[in-house]
């Protein structure tokens, strides 16, 4: 019997409905509802230069983010009041206005303010103050860029709280290494995979060799059926690792301000739905974010980030410190992109989750409730 504390369900529940995987209506409600509505990873402070814009689409909605100054960033939507061309195309120069390049309205970078309608003139019914730029709230946590398109944004709030990489030196990390991967599967198949570790010993030997519990298809020893939460955990990581690179030893020097706990947990994971979840282990960190490009596509980016000093290390070379988790990482795409091509079939009607799968649980209550399904 599982212990009142643990986590691990007490029946077995529904998954979603396969059409939720492909169909365009409920691929557009998403958008609406979710997309549109909660906060979604933009890119790290650090990497937009002070004094330059950039456009980044979210499902079909255009958004420019524009670099105010060291500590602002703004965001539009990517569109102009005119007659709705798309302002931004490329990361370019932000001066004190953005011109649209089809008929050269102009709008104050800094609120949206409509400056000029060029060589128009409108009459006395069109009001300048009633046609700026559609705002898009902006958010920085811990030097990642965050936005959120709703009209009243919801609180931003990780799953384990706004506190829990305090002991990060994060806003001064730099970005060392990105990958981007197209993945054919729902965005939401994504997620799944990331809520489980039942596939990790069939999916991830390299992992599994470095994580011995997740040999066991456990993420944590609280699904054990004997956990209690008194027990102090362990390492997780096998005997002489500390981090998560293929010889288990760290890349740079060690955050200095990390609990013991901290330490011996080696990877400590914060998810925020839908686009993100960040691992920050001892010596560097790791962001990985997701927009649906559509019902059955999905980009997926990852970035490492390192402290200056360890970039800094002669012959330092970020991308070999990539090389273990780009090799789990396409383990999972290659998994997920499985499930899609499984859960396509007109025979699939829903699946079935395991005690073990609480997290997908979890998740699809997230889904639900914001869509107002059953
Ligand atoms: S569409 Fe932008 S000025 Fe005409
Ligand atoms: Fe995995």
């Amino acid at each position: 019997m599982a212990t009142e504390q643990s986590p691990l369900l007490d029946h077995c529940p529904s998954s979603l409905p396969g059409n939720a995987y492909f169909d365009e209506n409920w691929y557009a409600r998403e958008q609406c509802l979710i997309w549109q509505k909660e906060w979604v990873y933009a890119g790290r402070l650090n990497d937009l230069p002070i004094g330059k814009m950039r456009p980044l689409k979210i499902g079909k909605m255009g958004i420019m983010l524009c670099r105010l100054s060291e500590t602002e960033v703004v965001a539009y939507h990517n569109i102009c009041r005119h007659r709705g061309s798309e302002l931004c195309r490329v990361e370019q120069p932000l001066g004190k206005t953005i011109s649209c390049p089809y008929h050269a309205w102009s709008y104050a970078a800094a609120d949206g303010h409509l400056v000029s309608t060029a060589h128009a003139t409108p009459t006395a019914d069109f009001h300048k103050e009633e046609n700026g730029l559609f705002p898009v709230a902006t958010m920085l946590w811990n030097g990642f860029i965050f936005i959120n398109a709703a009209d009243e944004p919801s609180p931003f709030i990780p799953d384990l709280g706004l506190e829990t990489y305090d002991n990060w030196p994060m806003a001064s990390l730099v970005t060392g290494h990105k990958s981007v991967r197209n993945l054919n599967c729902n965005w939401k198949v994504f997620w799944e995979n990331y809520n489980e570790c039942l596939h990790c010993p069939s999916i991830h030997p390299e992992l599994s060799d470095l994580v011995p519990i997740y040999r066991e298809g456990l993420m944590s020893e609280s699904e054990r059926q004997d956990w209690s939460p008194r027990k102090t955990p362990g390492n997780a990581l096998k005997e002489g690792a500390v981090t998560w690179t293929f010889d288990g030893q760290p890349c740079g020097p060690i955050f200095l301000d990390l609990t013991k706990a901290q330490i011996k947990k080696a990877a400590n994971f914060v998810t925020i739905y839908p686009s993100t979840y960040i691992v920050a282990h001892v010596d560097y960190v790791r962001i990985v974010s997701l927009v649906p490009t559509s019902p059955e596509t999905t980009q997926l980016t990852a970035e490492w980030l390192f402290s200056p000093a360890t970039m800094k290390q002669i012959e330092f070379d970020p991308s070999e410190v990539a090389a273990f988790a780009s090799i789990v990482l396409e383990q999972d795409a290659e998994a997920a992109e499985m499930n899609q091509r499984g859960l396509r079939s007109p025979r699939f009607e829903a699946g079935r989750l395991m005690p073990q799968e609480f997290y997908i649980h979890n998740f699809h209550q997230w889904v639900r409730q914001r869509l107002n399904v059953n």
